[in-house]
């Protein structure tokens, strides 16, 4: 497994891109030598158009795909040196993942909804059934845990969502458009809900078309033809952080 060498100019990051490239076939490079820094206990946004690589982007972070060239840390190793068995271990254990179109099975219950987030990691159902239940009372639905998801609001099924990416505790929460689908107060309190999961050893990413939920993370970065760079509408430039090669990085906090 290849350990990376952390030297006094290179600061070891909890998880790091490097010239990472994603292409489709011969015509389609979704990314282009992205290089980028997380910290947990941060709140990043991701903005750009439509088709410009954001949910490459999210997809490479999660490790649900692999680059096709380029070097991705995590946690000073080199994930594209390591086993597809060890990748899988780390998606299920690093990782939390709520997206735009929630990917719950709608007659389901609630609490059989964010019991399924934990169905391959080896615990029992017991605990299973008390880690969701704890869950669904951080996200506010206590009172709904036996309904099926398709009886729920779209601001009601972001919420079971959320609560079926924590059940792992991950380290990183990877937000894709949470809220594309809600109105502006579901919006509002969903975007709470996900801020409210940062803490000194948890980090997340949401990936937004709105400006004004990028401001509310720390750090924000923009995609622009699969190239990644920090949004500067939100940041004042000499915030911005760079790369010894002049990449841009983790931007600074605003
Ligand atoms: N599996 C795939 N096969 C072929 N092309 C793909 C695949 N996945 C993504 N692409 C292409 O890569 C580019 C980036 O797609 P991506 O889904 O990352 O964009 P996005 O920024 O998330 O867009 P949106 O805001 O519409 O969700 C697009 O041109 C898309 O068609
Ligand atoms: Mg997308």
């Amino acid at each position: 497994m290849a350990v990376k060498k952390t030297g006094q100019n290179q600061p070891h990051s909890w998880l790091e891109l490097s010239a990472i490239n994603r292409s489709f076939g011969a015509r389609i490079h979704a990314l282009r030598a992205v290089n980028l820094r997380l910290e947990l206990g941060e709140s990043y946004s991701i903005i750009g158009p439509s088709g410009s690589g954001k949910s490459t982007l999210l997809n490479i972070i999660g490790l649900l795909d692999r680059p096709s060239g380029g070097h991705y840390w995590l946690q000073g190793v080199d994930t594209t040196q390591v086993s597809d068995a060890q990748i899988s271990r780390w998606r299920c254990q690093l990782f939390g993942f709520v997206f735009q179109d929630f990917h719950l099975l709608a007659r389901r219950s609630v609490i059989e909804n964010v019991m399924l987030g934990a169905l391959y990691t080896g615990i029992s159902r017991a605990q299973r059934w008390r880690r969701a239940n704890d869950l669904i009372g951080v996200v506010g639905l206590k009172g709904r845990t036996n309904d099926p998801v398709g009886q729920l609001s779209g601001g009601e099924r972001q919420r079971v969502a959320i609560a079926r990416a924590l059940i792992n505790e991950p380290k990183l929460l990877l937000c894709d458009e949470p809220t594309g689908n809600l109105d502006s107060v579901a919006a509002d309190g969903i975007t709470q809900l996900i801020l409210n999961c940062v803490s000194p050893q948890t980090a997340v990413i949401i990936v937004t078309h709105d400006q004004q939920l990028a401001a509310r993370c720390r750090s924000s970065w923009v995609v622009r033809d699969g190239q990644v760079s920090p949004n500067l509408s939100i940041m004042t430039s000499s915030e911005t952080a760079f790369t010894a090669s002049g990449s841009p990085v983790t931007p600074g906090a605003r």
